[in-house]
């Protein structure tokens, strides 16, 4: 699969207009109410792209339940990153609390989560989009053929979608992950054990990642058993 144009492409006057942009933003104390007051408009053109991908996934979903096909997806999550995490990321990051490191760095403010019964499908819908000709895509991860160590497994994807407004069409960059329901069901199990650890006595020393690695093989290998049930019955 064809990985194309690394996302740190993105130059931001092409995405944002430069006019606006206010790069002295240095000290936190003044940071967080200029930046939520600049950054709204942004945030709306990254709404527009999100849901404008979301709806591209609902009629792929239309599409199957028309011509009375298994529908490949489950559920479509969206998600908008709220401003205080925008700035927590670029803190993490040590990149400049500004708008401009926000749009030139951060590709996952606009993100949806395409939820699917099979693995097969995964790979339906990522070509699904990469067959969309107004799409660009700018990054493929794909952690379900390499899964990251913890045992993490999804399809991530960050695209380009146009955006019309009034006068201008704008090119705006949106995550998307593609994984399966088990994949889903790990993911955000995975992420509640890991943060209620977090809060737990310092004293106590627990690591569950050998649990969550042999958790995530499992859930595995129970779907590819459940997937090649499948296959015999679709052919
Ligand atoms: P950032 O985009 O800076 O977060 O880094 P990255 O591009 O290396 O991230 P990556 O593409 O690996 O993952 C981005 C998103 O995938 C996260 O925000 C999570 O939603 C999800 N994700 C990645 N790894 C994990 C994981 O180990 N557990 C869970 N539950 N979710 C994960
Ligand atoms: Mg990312």
């Amino acid at each position: 699969m064809a990985q194309t144009a690394v996302a740190k492409e993105i130059i931001v006057h092409e995405l944002v207009p430069v006019k606006g942009i206010n790069d002295d933003m240095r000290h936190m104390a003044d940071i967080g109410e200029e930046f939520n007051r600049t950054m709204e408009p942004i945030l709306r053109m990254y709404n527009a792209a999100m849901n404008m991908t979301e709806t591209r996934m609902d009629i792929i979903k239309d599409e199957f339940k028309y011509r009375n096909m298994r529908v490949p997806i489950h559920h479509i999550d969206t998600r908008l990153k709220s401003l205080k995490s925008i700035l927590g990321k670029l803190q993490k990051k040590h990149l400049d609390l500004t708008i401009t490191a926000a749009c030139n760095n951060l590709f996952d403010i606009a993100g949806v989560r395409v939820v699917c019964p099979y693995v097969k499908d995964v790979y339906l819908i990522r070509d699904r989009i990469m067959d969309q000709d107004d799409i660009q895509v700018m990054e493929i991860k794909d952690y379900i053929q390499n899964p990251k160590p913890n045992g993490y497994r999804s399809l991530h994807m960050i695209i380009r979608v146009p955006v019309y407004f009034m006068n201008r069409k704008q090119l705006v960059p949106v995550e998307v992950q593609i994984r399966t329901e088990s994949m889903d069901l790990w993911a955000s199990l995975e992420h509640d054990i890991k943060y209620k650890s977090l809060y737990t006595d310092e004293d106590c020393d627990i690591d569950f990642s050998e649990e969550l690695l042999e958790a995530s093989r499992l859930i595995y290998q129970a779907e590819a058993k459940m997937e090649k049930m499948n296959n015999y019955l679709e052919g």
